[in-house]
């Protein structure tokens, strides 16, 4: 089957995330696209059998690009098989609050684009202070000392379980069924 995968990105992560998908389909014999969500405008949809998109979350809003992308977009993906990968460091904990947060993201997202993903998995991404500048180092210091989680100055942690989204890819894909004619 034929798959596109369209992600946004701020610090990399999500780039990581995508690549991984696309590698764990083309493995199990798919053709696959992977492109940014900034390089995605004259993208023909009906090429595909379905589609991943992927974003991650900064105050509580994906890319702007991916959702200029899904609100184009948004009748073709509703009538194809799709996933989205909502990436953040809210994810990587059991906070019911946070976990709350997450979903109201997504719907946030959905109402204003127009695009209702057929599925949804949230997937924990990385503190990268590699990327960050003095204010997103400071205050993701802070973050990461209100949750508890201990990281180190000038290094990155990642949170992604990668066997684990491995395995809900999988599944997914394996729910797509090729489009006919
Ligand atoms: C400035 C900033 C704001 C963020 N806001 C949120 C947020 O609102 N909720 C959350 O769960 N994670 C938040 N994160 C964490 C990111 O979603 C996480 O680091 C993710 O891995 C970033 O993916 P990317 O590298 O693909 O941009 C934020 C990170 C930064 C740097």
């Amino acid at each position: 089957m034929k798959f596109v995968i369209v992600y946004g990105t701020t610090e990399g992560q999500t780039r990581r995330i995508a690549r991984f998908c696309a590698d764990r389909l083309a493995d199990a014999g798919h053709a696959v696209e992977l492109l940014p969500a900034a390089e995605a405008g004259d993208l023909e949809l009906s090429r595909f059998d379905g589609a991943v998109l992927a974003g991650s979350l900064h105050i509580g809003a994906f890319q702007k690009e991916l959702a200029a992308f899904a609100t184009a977009r948004a009748a073709a993906l509703r009538a194809m098989p799709t996933l989205f990968l909502a990436v953040s460091l809210a994810a990587a904990g059991q906070d019911a609050g946070d976990w709350a947060g997450l979903r109201a993201c997504v719907e946030r997202f959905s109402a204003a684009s127009g695009w209702v993903p057929g599925q949804v998995a949230h997937v924990a991404g990385a503190f990268r202070f590699t990327q960050y500048d003095f204010f997103r180092t400071w205050a993701m210091r802070w973050i990461a000392s209100e949750k508890g989680v201990a990281v180190t100055a000038g290094a990155d942690t990642e949170f992604t379980d990668w066997a684990a989204l491995g395995a809900l890819l999988d599944t997914w894909a394996a729910g797509v069924t090729p489009r006919r004619g």
